[in-house]
């Protein structure tokens, strides 16, 4: 089919579904180029901290292994941050199966993690397993409080200035991190706060531009610089200290080796 063929087939595609025009705006190659346009591609580097792994192993459970779980390694750089900076107060906007929530919780003094209602799930249409699986995790355990609402219209003020390490992993839509991500900055306890955003890659190595358009949108300009995606896993962090990083590199090759022992139960 040639270019003009395709031009008016797709023309007549989006005339009957008009929804359509969302693939558009939402491809990542589009998002990239406004990404680029708005602060250049130079802003992005990595880090790598799964060095200290190398000193002191940890062990990720729970891990369901199930559709849509994060990365080991997501869980693994939750509780390297939460040991290196001493987090006592950790927030997170997104529960689903409480897997992030159960994985910090032995590292910190008090998990405070938010969710849609699962009326609300139930309004959206959601499949009754999916909602069912929310908090599978975490809603036994002692230190975990989990909040209701959506991150759009939930009070935050009594946590604000009260938490040392925000995860945001809700809805990864460009205006909801750039919401989320305000919000997180009214949660900091100090500037020494730690944020962690989910999904700010496509993979262990490629960016996605729709969740990093809304964190750099959101963060104050001087901020940006101590903004990092993290080698090997799908996470963007700031850290308001700094760390060692280096350009982000597509189809490096492996430099660091990870050993995963593989064990489960049955629940
Ligand atoms: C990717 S999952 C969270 C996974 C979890 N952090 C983990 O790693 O185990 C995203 C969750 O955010 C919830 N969510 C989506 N939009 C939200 C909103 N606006 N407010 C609160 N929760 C939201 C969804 O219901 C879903 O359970």
């Amino acid at each position: 089919m040639n270019k003009v063929s395709k031009f008016f087939k797709a023309f007549r595609l989006i005339i009957k579904q008009p929804s359509l025009l969302n693939l558009i705006l939402k491809d990542e190659d589009v998002l990239k180029r406004s990404f680029i346009k708005e602060f250049g591609q130079q802003q992005l580097r990595q880090i790598d901290v799964f060095a200290s792994l190398e000193a002191s192993p940890l062990k990720i459970t729970p891990y369901a292994f199930l559709s849509g779980s994060s990365m080991v390694t997501d869980f693994a750089l939750l509780q390297i941050l939460c040991l290196q900076n001493s987090v006592e107060s950790y927030f997170e906007i997104g529960t689903w199966r409480g897997e992030s929530a159960a994985n910090v919780a032995p590292y910190v003094q008090q998990v405070f993690t938010l969710n849609l209602p699962d009326v609300v799930l139930q309004q959206m249409g959601m499949n009754q397993d999916y909602i069912a699986s929310h908090r599978f995790f975490s809603q036994k355990l002692n230190n975990v409080s989990h909040l209701f609402g959506d991150s759009a219209s939930f009070d935050f003020s009594p946590y604000h200035q009260k938490c040392d390490l925000i995860f945001i992993d809700g809805d990864h839509s460009t205006a909801a991190v750039e919401r989320d991500t305000r919000t997180a900055l009214l949660l900091r306890k100090s500037e020494q706060s730690i944020l962690v955003w989910h999904d700010a890659k496509s993979d262990a190595e490629y960016p996605r531009y729709e969740v990093l358009l809304g964190i750099y949108r959101a963060l104050p300009e001087e901020l940006h610089k101590n903004v990092y995606l993290v080698k090997h896993s799908l996470c963007a962090v700031y850290l308001p200290q700094g760390a060692p990083s280096s350009t982000i590199q597509m189809n490096a090759l492996p430099n660091r080796l990870f050993e995963i022992a593989v064990t489960s139960k049955a629940l």
